[in-house]
């Protein structure tokens, strides 16, 4: 096998010359992005440059005005529950939980979607209906425990906080058992240990044999995650390569800070001094509270 057709057999995912266009609007123009097995790839670029239109566009929720989208070598459907059932599941940028439901329902959904349960067959509820019914709740039970959830299944989802409606949401993609799991803005909101608890957790799902693309703004969380990083701008692939190229990629510095780098460093240097300016302040403040308290103690 040469190079080239390693290449090929190794492609999970294939989005080939991708266009979009909304009215005169042009948001994609002629992307393309090539997911290996087993692979994380990386999607980053400045606010409206096309992103999350890419993902709906690869999970049949757009059709795209031009090109395709391949999965396995086989053309996706535009329709996104085929898609899922085909084996791409995806999260949102704006978190989409059946906010009633309990932790573990919501991964139910996602797991009946994978069973394909039909209606007939909840209707009469034989014994095949309640041994489906039997595994699926344990696989939801496994893949809880896998995100760290398994504790709270009981718990109502619009309850949690944001971090933990994240790892649910990946928790019930996960459940349609896809090959490929796309990520919008997984970290968005979340502290850095948080964020670093995300991080492990996808590398976990990549060992699992799943593929990932992964949408964030966080460039730092993308390079030390990442296998290669498409950059987007105003709807087109910028530059495209390993974390180590594209980060020192001068192009990308300026297109996607919107200055030179020199510019960013002296105003990331500022706005350090003047946090720290701040924090000592508050500390006097502080100081100050505590002072007057233990003075107005009898
Ligand atoms: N359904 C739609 N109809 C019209 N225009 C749209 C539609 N969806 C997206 N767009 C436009 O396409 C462009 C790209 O938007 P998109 O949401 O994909 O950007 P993004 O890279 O995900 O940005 P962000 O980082 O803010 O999430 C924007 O100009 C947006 O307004
Ligand atoms: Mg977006």
């Amino acid at each position: 096998m040469n190079a080239a057709q390693h290449r090929l057999a190794d492609t999970v995912l294939e989005a080939t010359g991708v266009t979009m266009i909304f009215g005169g609007l042009t948001a994609l123009n002629d992307v393309s992005l090539s997911l290996g097995e087993g692979r994380i790839v990386g999607l980053i670029g400045p606010n409206g440059a096309g992103k999350t239109t890419f993902f709906n566009c690869l999970t049949g929720l757009y059709v795209p005005t031009r090109g395709s989208v391949r999965l396995k070598g086989t053309e996706l459907p535009s329709d996104p529950a085929k898609v899922t059932s085909a084996g791409v599941a995806r999260t949102f940028q704006n978190v989409r939980l059946f906010p009633n439901m309990t932790v573990l329902e919501n991964v139910l959904v996602g797991r009946h979607i994978q069973m394909k349960q039909g209606p007939i067959a909840s209707l009469f509820h034989g014994p095949a209906f309640h041994k489906g019914e039997r595994a699926a709740r344990e696989r939801s039970r496994e893949l809880l425990e896998f995100v760290g959830l398994r504790d709270i299944e009981n718990e109502v989802a619009r309850n949690l906080p944001y971090g933990d409606q994240r790892r649910l949401e990946i928790a019930r993609a996960l459940a349609t058992e896809p090959a490929v799991l796309l990520l919008d803005e997984p970290t968005a909101g979340m502290n850095p240990q948080e964020t670093e608890a995300a991080r492990q957790l996808i590398f976990r799902i990549r060992d699992t044999g799943v593929s990932v693309v992964v949408i964030e703004h966080d460039t730092k969380f993308i390079f030390s995650l990442c296998d290669s990083v498409s950059v987007l701008v105003q709807g087109e692939v910028l530059v495209e390569g390993t974390p180590e190229t594209v980060r020192e990629d001068p192009r990308v510095i300026e297109a996607y800070l919107g200055k030179p780098r020199e510019e960013v460093e002296a105003e990331v240097a500022e706005a350090a001094a003047e946090t720290t300016t701040v924090i000592s302040r508050i500390d006097d403040d502080q100081t100050a509270v505590i002072d007057k308290y233990r003075e107005d103690q009898p």
